[in-house]
């Protein structure tokens, strides 16, 4: 008989659908399958009145009905977001406290990050199918859903129980990462824009009106919950259930019994993520226990039985409302990008830095474009790339200015950076950001000073270079806002017990173009003093290991200005370390030199004679312009001229700049 054939048909076709979409392992091979399908579409057609929604011919051609809302058995609701091992503790605490004297076990899965949906079976068969809408009623998306071939138009049997008459499954629908290029290149060639990502690519899908076009788009979706139908014990019975009914599970789905094991899984897939061919973005922990999970409870948007721990280093869109340039202590003028806030990884972000004018040209980055913004770890987000598809035509090539917004100078250009410059020293804003440099957690570390407090400071008239804040008395500051009693107090010690900071932050917090923290430890090992380093030439600075000539040169630079020889000045009056800490042999250093007296004379090499000074200095000797017969050593370099003479006449010992070194080396 016809109907019999046809209904045996169809079940070998869910059969093999099952195979090939579900468990990935197919049975026949595709041309076999066509051809099944191929027969029941002739008997189909030959006799229509065999034909039924739930004919795995049905699943395209389905008419969708925007705007059609029905109401979910239950709210669909979202997850709590957390980030760190810390918060998952606290959500283990939360329901120990709860549940006190209970074992707790939890599943724990992988978040996909696709679109909810929930799944309406009835006898059996595929009934509708919803977006999550606004949680308690869902956007009807049957027609499009029926063309996921993962999802079963008819369950299986159970051998241990009979299928719920009515029955709701939710899940996530996604598109495979591998797949997002094929489906953007069809938009392409379609005129369309391409997809940003997964989701979009997903949810865009999901919504369309023709099912003819949502059959092209590799929609595939992981079930994650038995939400309505079979009176469960735990969640993982619900999640094997499911598999049994022919649903698409994600097999990384695991239960543990302490919330150690549940954070390994969490570290596990944090590195691992990445790999997987679908798009995740952190897991989800649920309490595996039903009756706990009712114990527990909901809140308004999210139940108090699971929580989501997002993997951090994501990415976000967002909107460029601006473009600002900020000027830094070195003057250097950067474009910042004023967002849209967004979040990512668990941080609110509000600006991202574009870099340089080039980088600007570079990425056609507009003011109003849409951008996608990466943040990993602890690193400053940048942008990605421009969604230049999502342009309206609105947005604003953005013209870097010719002056500096905070001094109106003008900007200078050079031909080997990439750089635009303020080359004006006065400029406010270099001395903020000079200030703010020399206060930061890697300068000298004063507590208490932060960017508002040295804007007061210096918009009071209180402070305008660094050596200014070793000038201010208590008084002073209790007249800014936010400072008490208490507070000004902790700022004036925090400022004073500064003081004691080695040199070499000391030096790095001058701010000198191109000296960081380890140029700086370089020049002090070196020179031992900053007073050493401010007399040196660039070919010296140049000999030691590790800087460039271009740092060289901006040492000399920086200590060639006036203003900043008075600002070492000050600095040095204030009772700032200015030398190396003596090393730790100190006794033996000091007393190697102690009572000796020096004259350098000549060109030494490798080093500068104030350079030298300062080291015989450190081992307890003196040194003298003038040879006498109180000298005890001259230390000849090149072109040693008429004091070596003297030298010789008096029989003083003369040293070569090498036997000095060796001197200096073998103490
Ligand atoms: S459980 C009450 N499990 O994440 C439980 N959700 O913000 C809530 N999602 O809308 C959902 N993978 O669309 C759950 N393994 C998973 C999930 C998952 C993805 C989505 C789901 C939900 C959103 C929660």
């Amino acid at each position: 008989m016809t109907e019999d054939q046809v209904r045996i048909l169809r079940d070998e076709l869910h059969y093999h659908e099952h195979k090939y979409y579900v468990e990935n392992q197919p049975e026949i091979s595709d041309v076999e399958f066509d051809m099944l399908m191929k027969v029941l579409e002739k008997l189909e057609k030959e006799n229509p009145s065999l034909i039924t929604p739930n004919s795995p011919t049905q699943r395209v051609g389905g008419q969708m009905v925007l705007g059609e809302r029905i109401r979910h058995h239950g709210l669909m609701l979202s997850l709590e977001n957390t980030y760190t091992s810390e918060e998952l503790y606290d959500f283990d605490r939360r329901i120990r406290k709860t549940l006190p004297d209970q074992e707790i076990k939890y599943v724990v899965e992988l978040k996909v990050d696709g679109l909810g949906v929930a799944l309406n079976y009835e006898d059996g068969y595929l009934s509708y199918g919803l977006t999550r809408g606004d949680g308690d009623f869902g956007e009807d998306v049957t027609a499009n859903v029926r063309t996921i071939k993962s999802i079963p138009l008819k369950l299986k049997q159970l051998n241990y129980m009979s299928v719920p008459s009515i029955l709701e499954v939710r899940g996530e629908v996604f598109i495979p990462k591998s797949q997002l290029g094929k489906v953007n290149e069809l938009r392409i060639n379609a005129g369309e824009s391409p997809f940003a990502n997964t989701r979009n690519a997903a949810a865009g899908s999901l919504r369309l009106l023709d099912s003819n076009i949502v059959t092209q788009r590799p929609l595939d979706i992981f079930i994650y919950r038995l939400s309505y139908g079979v009176d469960l014990e735990t969640h993982d019975q619900g999640l094997k259930m499911l598999v049994d009914l022919g649903f698409k599970v994600n097999e990384m789905a695991n239960v543990y019994s302490s919330m150690e094991e549940v954070i390994q899984y969490y570290y596990e897939w944090r590195d691992q993520y990445k790999n997987l061919d679908y798009d995740t973005d952190g897991i989800v922990v649920k309490v595996n226990n039903i009756n706990h999970q009712e114990l527990l409870g909901v809140r308004t948007k999210s139940p108090r039985w699971a929580i989501c721990c997002k993997f951090p280093a994501s990415q976000a869109t967002t909107r460029i409302n601006q473009i600002e340039i900020q000027v830094g202590r070195t003057g250097v003028l950067t474009p910042v990008a004023t967002l849209d806030p967004v979040e990512i990884a668990g941080a609110r972000i509000k600006n991202a830095t574009l870099h340089n004018e080039q980088e600007i040209t570079r990425k056609d980055i507009r003011v109003g474009d849409w951008i996608v913004l990466e943040r990993s770890g602890d690193v400053i987000p940048k942008v990605v790339s421009v969604l230049a598809e999502k342009r309206s035509g609105w947005e604003k090539v953005f013209r870097f200015p010719n002056t500096c917004p905070s001094c109106g100078e003008q900007v200078q250009r050079s031909e080997q950076e990439t750089a635009i410059r303020c080359i004006n020293v006065e400029c406010p804003d270099q001395r903020k950001r000079r200030i703010e440099h020399f206060v930061s957690r890697n300068a000298l570390n004063i507590e208490g000073l932060g960017k508002q407090t040295v804007k007061q400071l210096i918009e009071v008239g209180l402070v305008s270079n660094i050596a200014d804040l070793y000038h201010l008395q208590k008084d002073d500051l209790l007249v800014l806002e936010g400072f008490g009693d208490q507070s000004a107090e902790n700022l004036i010690s925090a400022i004073a017990s500064s003081k004691q900071k080695p040199a070499s932050r000391v030096l790095f917090g001058l701010g000198i173009l191109h000296v960081g923290q380890s140029a700086a430890d370089l020049l002090i090992d070196y020179f031992v003093s900053i007073g050493a380093i401010s007399v040196a030439e660039v070919g010296q600075i140049g000999t030691i290991h590790g800087i460039g000539s271009r740092t060289a040169e901006s040492v000399v630079d920086f200590f060639a200005q006036p203003d900043n020889r008075e600002l070492f000045d000050q600095l040095k009056l204030a009772g700032l370390r200015m030398r190396a800490e003596a090393p730790v042999d100190l006794g033996q250093v000091e007393g190697s030199f102690l009572g000796k007296t020096f004259v350098l004379t000549g060109t030494l090499i490798g080093m500068t004679r104030s350079m030298a000074s300062e080291r015989i200095k450190l081992m307890g000797g003196k040194v003298s312009s003038n040879v006498s017969k109180n000298t005890d050593f001259l230390v000849g370099g090149e072109n040693a001229g008429n004091k070596k003479n003297q030298a010789i006449a008096l029989g003083i010992q003369i040293l070569t700049e090498d036997t000095f070194l060796e001197m200096i080396d073998s103490v």
